[in-house]
């Protein structure tokens, strides 16, 4: 039986005054699954992901066409608030993005003021502790919540930033180039903790690592020049590609 579908695409198109940047993109990521998004540099996986939380529309010049289905609405319907939007989906960028001046727990705390309004401590308490024991922070952290965001190491960092992206307890997490600033070993934590983020939530990650799409994914789609080439179980396409584009990329011929 096939899995829930959490989020789906229709025709998205997205630009950047005028110039198409992604192109007629329809797909479904299941219920509790991870989607690697592979492609060339400047092929449009960032794009992509910041059509899904509705962050595209806020450079300036950018525009979205077509829709994404989440929880039986369209969040570009005229109905749905991107407020609300941003309590589903979270996102985790190529650069750690903790905040500077604040400490690690108000870091945390931090990704519930974006999503909702403020909890009451003690049950703030629990959620942020609840965050970085769901981005397997806690360990390292637990004793020293007051320290600020910036003594942890880099790939602390990231998994801070995780653990501020799922404390509202969001439906999607978005990973654009999670690890491509991290060293091997915080790399490798952070691919462990894929497999265990998948069981709450639904995961889509961008990577330029194909290794790493096969390693954490179980579908994998291939864009090329703002149009998804195909998309499916990534041990299927990683071995046997249908289109000679993706076969091209994945063998290293261009990319
Ligand atoms: N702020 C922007 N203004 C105008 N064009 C942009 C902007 N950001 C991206 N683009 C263009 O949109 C296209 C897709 O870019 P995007 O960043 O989505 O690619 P990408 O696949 O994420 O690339 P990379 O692997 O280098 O991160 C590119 O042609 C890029 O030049
Ligand atoms: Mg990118």
């Amino acid at each position: 039986m096939p899995d829930k579908i959490a989020l789906s695409t229709r025709s998205l198109t997205a630009s950047f005054s005028g110039k198409t940047a992604v192109r007629d993109i329809s797909l479904d990521f299941d219920d509790h699954t991870v989607t690697a998004i592979i492609g060339p540099s400047g092929c449009g996986k960032s794009t992509f992901l910041r059509c899904l939380n509705r962050m595209h529309e806020l450079t300036p010049g950018g525009t979205v066409t077509g829709s994404v289905m989440l929880d039986g609405e369209d969040i570009y319907s005229a109905s749905s608030e991107p407020v609300e939007l941003r309590k589903k989906v979270g996102m985790v960028f190529q650069k750690p993005t903790p905040f500077p001046t604040m400490s690690i727990y108000k870091n945390v705390a931090a990704g519930l003021l974006v999503a909702d309004k403020k909890p009451d401590p003690s049950r703030e308490t629990e959620i942020v502790e609840k965050a970085l024991r769901g981005a397997g922070l806690w360990d390292e952290v637990g004793d020293r919540l007051k320290s600020s965001a910036m003594s942890l190491s880099g790939g602390q960092q990231q998994r801070l930033c995780i653990a501020r992206a799922i404390a509202p307890e969001p439906k999607v997490l978005l990973l654009d180039e999670p690890t491509s600033a991290l060293d091997p070993i915080s790399t490798q934590r952070i691919e462990e903790l894929v497999h265990v983020l998948k069981k709450d939530f639904t995961v889509i990650a961008v990577t330029h690592n194909m290794q790493q799409a096969s390693r954490i994914s179980d579908t994998t789609a291939f864009f090329y020049m703002g149009d998804l080439i195909e998309a499916g179980p990534t041990d299927l396409l990683f071995t046997n590609p249908s289109n000679s584009r993706t076969e091209d990329y994945i063998t290293g011929r261009f990319g």
